[in-house]
């Protein structure tokens, strides 16, 4: 019952944190093609969503391990579904870091949008081989 308790908030959070990955470069993306600079808030809510989908994405394991006494087992292509995940989240937040704190910003403006939304489509694509590989 705890145990369920625990999955179900970290999923909770999971899910708005994967919203927040694919939702705010769409949004951003939109106010680019209109010839407007999107608003600094988006920018950090997409950062927010990959660091919330890092760590949610930890609490499940550390859910598991307290519950259980073990790590799930996740191998084939589970595995390389949740390296897939892991490496979107790493690409996601050097981009917007990048984006957020070096004079790159100009030449990032064009193209970082849409390659956000890709690099979270294929995140939530990983997280379907997840579930149902795993
Ligand atoms: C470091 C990054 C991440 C880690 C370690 C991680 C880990 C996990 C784990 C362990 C699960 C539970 C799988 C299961 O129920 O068998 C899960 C589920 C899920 N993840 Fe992630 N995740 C990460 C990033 C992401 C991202 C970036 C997205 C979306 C863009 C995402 C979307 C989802 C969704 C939608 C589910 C629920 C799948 C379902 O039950 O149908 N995750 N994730």
């Amino acid at each position: 019952m705890a145990a369920d308790l625990a999955y179900a908030i970290v999923q909770t959070v999971h899910n708005f944190g994967a919203v927040a990955v694919v939702g705010s470069p769409a949004a951003a993306w939109v106010w680019q093609r209109e010839q407007r600079m999107p608003p600094m808030a988006l920018v950090w809510l997409t950062l927010s969503g990959w660091i919330i989908q890092a760590l949610s994405g930890s609490a499940f394991a550390v859910t598991s391990y307290t519950s259980r006494g073990e790590l799930p087992e996740v191998a084939g292509v589970a595995f390389v579904a949740l390296c897939v995940k892991v490496l979107c989240a790493v690409v996601g937040m050097v981009l917007l870091c990048a984006f957020s704190w070096t004079s790159w910003r100009q030449r990032m403006q064009l193209w970082i949008w849409p390659s956000l939304v890709g690099i979270g489509a294929t995140a939530l694509t990983g997280a379907a081989f997840l579930r149902w590989f795993g």
